[in-house]
């Protein structure tokens, strides 16, 4: 059996048409309403005189394992608010300065990705649950426990998830 051209065209058409509402979807969904923020740049270590760890030739020994890279800059995390990572799945809030929190970007409700933080919450637009900046319990809406805390390290300026 052989297909003529115009089916074979109106295949090609319809494969190209389900390709782009694929990806019109799946673009839907990265970017919903989660502001993707810029990639933190990587933070220099502090100056120290000295060149960081190494093992001398010989030794034996072994270099220090490198720290994490830096998730964010201290200086990036609104003091009283937070900042979504949503490519790591996780949200940094800085309740008081110098002071910062790590919680799962995914809401204990039906799993939605968090989409903003304000007035000392987390929302999560899906269904308007809410959840506090410095521990992550329910604030409101229909979640019914806290996000998840991570753990966070801050070394100077850099925020590392740890
Ligand atoms: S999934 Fe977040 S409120 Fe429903």
């Amino acid at each position: 059996m052989t297909e003529d051209a115009g089916t074979a065209s109106r295949r090609a058409v319809l494969a190209g048409t389900g390709a782009a509402g694929v990806t019109a979807v799946l673009t839907g969904c990265q970017t919903y309403g989660v502001a993707t923020p810029a990639p933190a740049a990587p933070v220099a270590p502090a100056a120290t005189g000295t060149a960081g760890p190494t093992a001398a030739a010989g030794d034996g020994g072994a270099a220090e394992p490198a720290a994490a890279p830096a998730l964010a800059r201290l200086a990036d995390i609104p003091v009283g608010g937070g900042r979504i990572f949503a490519e790591q799945g996780v949200v940094l809030t800085q309740p008081t300065a110098g002071t910062v929190k790590a919680f799962s970007a995914k809401c204990t409700h039906a799993g939605c990705t968090v989409t903003s933080v304000a007035d000392g919450t987390i929302v999560c637009a899906c269904h308007n649950s809410r959840f506090d900046i410095t521990d992550g319990s329910v604030r409101g809406g229909p979640a019914g426990s806290p996000l998840p805390a991570a753990a966070v390290t801050v070394d100077g300026d850099a925020v590392r998830l740890t």
